[in-house]
């Protein structure tokens, strides 16, 4: 069974230190969080994972790392100046400003019908650059992590040599004015995308853009997620984001609802289209803006017809957030243990455990003891596993709770057998069958290495 209520997740990743409001000591700021220690751990360990079924398992894609404040022209030409906005109603008696489309034509907070007309609010964070507050100094913070890597296309083309299709993927912040923020971090302000741009033959995006929906399922359940806790939503013409021809979402059963996880949109070639030099030289099928600006045709040579072309792109869009709530939802379970007792489990993929072993001694502060912990988990750290972590507090079985209820696959306990016999042996519990053997010290590199690569 995945985790029933939202509470149960919060009050876990508050009381494990895996998620915080920001802000907290002020009163939080609404739709910011921070991730504490394990919610840094597990966000790497997510992020990673899709680096590496996309950038190193695959030999179609390139990586980026563009920056977050963004020149002001390429929102103008991406079209998110005139266009990423939600419609909004300002009620004129408390003043509040809701989204049109979720009220029924009452202010939900003070109950008045003293509504203004819906006007756009455009989503986008406005800042500066240098000292000088003037419009011809304004700078976006990226509403998407997608629009450097159209502005970047050429530079990437020209320094790797690449041919179609190939893509470029880039992980990072993105910021979006959320007029309600809302679902602790499913919608939020300040919040981090992993995004692919594939780029495609024009006539080829159709076939890509299936290949993606099915891969990138895939790969959610290799993250853990079950298949029945997924759905493909397709979103209605009527619906599409302004830049997108079609586009499937992947939705998962959150707590709150069956939500949208990760978009995969076909995004044809409106955006290098709308980035390029030149457009006037090129077939291009979208509607783009006119653009007199670009200094560069983003375009690409096709040996097939020797001719140049701006491809098409497909879209796998994931939430990082999203991604760790659906991740948390899944593998938080509630085990009745017998006899009264239960336990909190979090039974994480293990590629994903923010901890992966603990080393424990069974005496607190117990010098010979300590010692040897400290020496198998410097030890241990050389595998390159991820996080090894040392739990002195001394009482046994509180640390296995405590690990449990982080999703630590191994705890490693360091007892008297093992410093007063022969061959030196721990012992090894499995958390989700909470299963203990002995192995041998000398055993622990070799062991450990076959399970993390299982
Ligand atoms: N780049 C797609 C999105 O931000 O939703």
């Amino acid at each position: 069974m995945v985790a029933k209520t939202m509470d149960q997740l919060v009050s876990l990743c508050k009381r494990r230190g895996f998620i915080f409001q920001n802000a907290d000591i002020y009163g939080g700021m609404q739709g910011v969080y921070d991730y504490g220690p394990l919610g840094v751990e597990l966000k790497n360990n997510l992020k990673q994972a899709w680096w590496r079924s996309m950038v190193y398992e695959r030999d179609d894609i390139e990586g980026l790392d563009a920056a977050i404040l963004t020149n002001r022209k390429v929102l103008k030409y991406s079209g998110h100046e005139d266009t990423f906005s939600d419609p909004m109603v300002d009620c004129k008696k408390c003043k509040g400003r809701f989204r049109a489309d979720h009220i029924d034509g009452k202010c939900p907070n003070c109950g008045s019908t003293d509504l203004t007309e819906p006007r756009p609010f455009n989503l986008m964070f406005k800042t500066m650059t240098g000292p000088v507050e003037s419009a011809d100094n304004l700078a976006y913070l990226r509403p998407e992590t997608a629009q450097a890597i159209f502005t970047q296309f050429k530079n990437v083309v020209d320094s790797t040599s690449r041919k179609l299709p190939f893509g470029i993927a880039q992980i990072g912040k993105s910021f979006r004015n959320e007029i309600t923020p809302r679902n602790f971090i499913f919608r939020v302000r300040e919040f981090e995308q992993a995004e692919l741009e594939f780029f495609v033959m024009p006539g080829e995006d159709e076939k890509w853009h299936e290949i993606w929906k099915e891969a990138r399922i895939k790969w959610w359940e290799e993250q853990g997620l079950k298949r029945e806790n997924l759905n493909i939503y397709t979103t209605p013409k009527d619906d599409l984001a302004h830049y997108a021809k079609a586009c499937y979402d992947i939705e998962y059963q959150f707590p709150h609802g069956m939500e949208e996880l990760e978009g995969i949109a076909n995004r044809r070639d409106y955006d290098l289209g709308n980035h390029t030099k030149g457009q006037e030289e090129f077939k291009l099928e979208a509607h783009v803006h006119e653009n007199k600006e670009s200094t560069t045709k983003l375009c690409i040579r096709d040996d097939d017809s020797n001719s140049w072309v701006v491809p098409y792109v497909i879209e796998p869009s994931m939430g990082v957030d999203r991604g760790v709530l659906a991740l948390l939802t899944e593998a938080y379970k509630e085990e009745d243990l017998g006899e009264g007792n239960s336990r909190i489990v979090l039974k994480l993929k293990k590629h994903l455990a923010p901890i992966k072993v603990a080393v424990i001694p069974l005496k607190k502060n117990n010098e010979q003891i300590m010692a040897k912990c400290h020496e198998i988990k410097q030890n241990l750290l050389k595998l390159g596993i991820g996080r090894v972590a040392l739990e002195n507090t001394g009482n046994i079985g509180k640390a296995y709770r405590r690990h449990d209820e982080v999703g630590t696959p191994l705890c490693i306990t360091v007892d008297f057998e093992t410093i007063e016999q022969q061959p030196e042996s721990v012992t090894i519990r499995d958390r989700d069958t909470m299963e203990q053997h002995r192995v041998n010290v000398a055993d622990l590199p070799n062991y450990l290495r076959d399970y993390f690569a299982r």
